[in-house]
Formats: C-alpha cells, structure tokens, sequence
C-alpha cells in the first residue's frame, strides 16, 4: 500500500511539472520576445508598433508583477544566494512600468519611438538575464515540488493581474497563436 501511494505522489507530480515556475516564466516569455523584436524595429510601421504596444503592456504587467511576487519573493525570503537577483530584477520591473507609463504619455511620434524602443531593450536585457543566469541558478538548488508550488501562486496571480489589467485569458491567447501563424514555415517563405 506504502509503494501504491509513493507511486500515486510520483505521478502526480509528473502530472502537474508543466507547472513548476521555470516553465511557466520561460513559456511567457516567448511572445514578449517576439513583440519585444517589433516594437525595437524603426522599419516597421509606427501604427504597427504602436498595435503591437497594446498587446505588449499588459502582457508584461501580468508576468512581471505575478513573478515578482511569487519567485522573487521566494528569492527574497528563502534564497540568501539569489537574494541580490531577486532585487536587482525588481529594480528593473519597476523600471519597466515606468517606462510603460512614460511611451503611454508621449505625444510626439519620435519620443514616443525612442521610449518604446528603450523600454523594449530593456526588457530584452531583463529576460535574457532570467533566462541565462536567474533560472539556471535557481534549478540548480531548488526541487521541482518548490518549483510547482511557486508555479501555483504564479498562475493565481496571473489570474488575478489579468483581470487588474483588463486582459481575458483569450486575449493573451491570441497573442500566443500569432506568434505560432507568424513562424508558420509557408509565412516564412512569402
Ligand atoms: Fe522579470
Ligand atoms: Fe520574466
């Protein structure tokens, strides 16, 4: 019976792994990459970045501020070594919002460019650090079942950041599928 339930816990938590906090945070960041390449690109058409802005603010409200407060935290109250990367990468989400409040208010067309190109190297900065050093050093020390409780809180947050930004959970999916029609080998070749 002491195997049966050993087994039982062992599946469960296979089961639920696609919730463990790495996964999560690197899936999400992976339409803000690609609207981060847009936003920075003078080539493309200022009404389509200014689109493309829409999507991209609430977006980055939602993950940053649910990360922040569950892994950061965790770094923050658990995890002397990533303590200082927890802060650091608050500094920088703070920075981000600001930079966020700052394009929205730009009048000018080429202020409003060189805000949002900042904003977007910024958080281009800011993921290729995460994903580079923050998440690989915290998988080295942290166990899956750690990470899966982190990955529930964040997912909560998620739900409640969603609705403080007025975005439903098929407008972000929308966003997730174009990126998947944009990589489509037969759009590659037009
Ligand atoms: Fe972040
Ligand atoms: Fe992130």
């Amino acid at each position: 019976m002491g195997q049966s339930t050993a087994k039982k816990t062992k599946k469960s938590s296979a089961q639920t792994s696609k919730e463990d906090i790495i996964k999560l945070i690197t899936a999400d960041h992976e339409p803000l990459k690609r609207l981060i390449a847009t936003l920075k690109d003078l080539n493309t058409p200022i009404r389509t970045r200014r689109r493309i802005f829409e999507q991209f603010a609430p977006l980055l409200l939602v993950h940053a501020k649910s990360e922040q407060e569950s892994l950061y935290t965790f770094f923050k109250d658990e995890n002397k070594e990533l303590r200082f990367d927890g802060i650091e990468g608050e500094v920088e989400h703070a920075l981000a919002e600001q930079m966020i409040e700052a394009v929205k208010m730009s009048e000018d067309a080429e202020l409003w460019s060189a805000r949002c190109k900042v904003l977007a190297e910024l958080v281009e900065h800011h993921i290729k650090e995460e994903e580079a050093h923050i998440l690989p050093d915290f998988k080295k020390e942290s166990d899956v079942e750690d990470r899966i409780l982190i990955g529930k809180q964040y997912l909560e947050l998620k739900e409640h950041y969603r609705r403080e930004e007025n975005l439903t959970i098929e407008e972000e999916e929308a966003i997730e599928e174009e990126r998947n029609r944009d990589y489509r080998p037969s759009n590659l070749m037009q």
